[in-house]
């Protein structure tokens, strides 16, 4: 039997190279990378099993860069979701996050709630975009929560509280070549099939989306079984 793939996470990584490789600002790289996740967001929409795409988009580690850069990404940030709206609707995307909002700017945070209200409703994906996320921030954030309420820890209370109360990940793509994990979903991602790309993430295509789905499909998951 085939796998399933319900819920599948993307870090999305390669656009500053991208943009060096063309002599262009590293900016460029993050606007071209927006059009890579209207693609990709859009064919996961139209697929019949996929439920849910994650998308690491920043990280709690992305501050370090200069604030020029982290600017610039705010603005896109903000101008995407503006632009997207109807786009959510017209293909049934409800809009989710995950990750510490609360450094982010009234105007950003506002956005953001108003997407996600206007597109709760909508069934054909749960796109997931982690804004100032970190996989060890969330589980010290789950704890802080589970301990105000007096809860025991379990892996079921600690997953519970957890930003992201969705199914575990069947399947992580990194894009650009790097392989490793740099903070993204690490609680979820424990029997995660983890698929890597050298294609940095403006080139990144449907079409090899495809083939990385069908190479999961035959993968044998265990699960610690035999
Ligand atoms: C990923 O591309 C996008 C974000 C982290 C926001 P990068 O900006 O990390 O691109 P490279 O890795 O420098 O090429
Ligand atoms: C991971 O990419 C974060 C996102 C894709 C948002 P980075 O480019 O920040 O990761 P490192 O620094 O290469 O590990
Ligand atoms: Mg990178």
């Amino acid at each position: 039997m085939s796998n399933r793939l319900r819920h599948l996470a993307i870090i999305m990584d390669g656009n500053g190279r991208w943009a060096k490789e063309r002599g262009l600002r590293r900016t460029k790289g993050h606007e071209a990378g927006v059009d890579t996740v209207r693609r990709i967001t859009e064919y996961c929409a139209t697929h019949p099993e996929i439920e849910t795409l994650t998308l690491y988009a920043f990280s709690t580690e992305n501050w370090k860069r200069p604030k020029l850069e982290v600017d610039y990404l705010m603005h896109l940030l903000r101008k995407y979701l503006k632009e997207e709206q109807p786009r959510y609707m017209e293909h049934g995307i409800r809009f989710e996050v995950i990750g510490d909002l609360s450094p982010f700017s009234d105007r950003l945070r506002e956005v953001i709630e108003e997407t996600r209200q206007r597109t709760r409703s909508n069934r054909e994906l749960t796109q997931i975009l982690a804004l100032n996320y970190g996989g060890r921030d969330e589980i010290v954030r789950s704890v802080r929560r589970l301990l105000a309420v007096g809860e025991e820890p379990s892996e079921q209370s600690i997953s519970a509280h957890l930003d992201t109360p969705y199914s575990d990940v069947d399947l992580l793509i990194r894009t650009s070549g790097e392989q490793r994990l740099s903070n993204f979903l690490l609680w979820q991602l424990s029997y995660t099939e983890l698929a890597f790309t050298d294609s940095y993430w403006p080139d990144f295509s449907v079409d090899e989306l495809r083939s990385i789905i069908e190479q999961f499909r035959k993968r044998e998951r265990k699960f610690g079984g035999i």
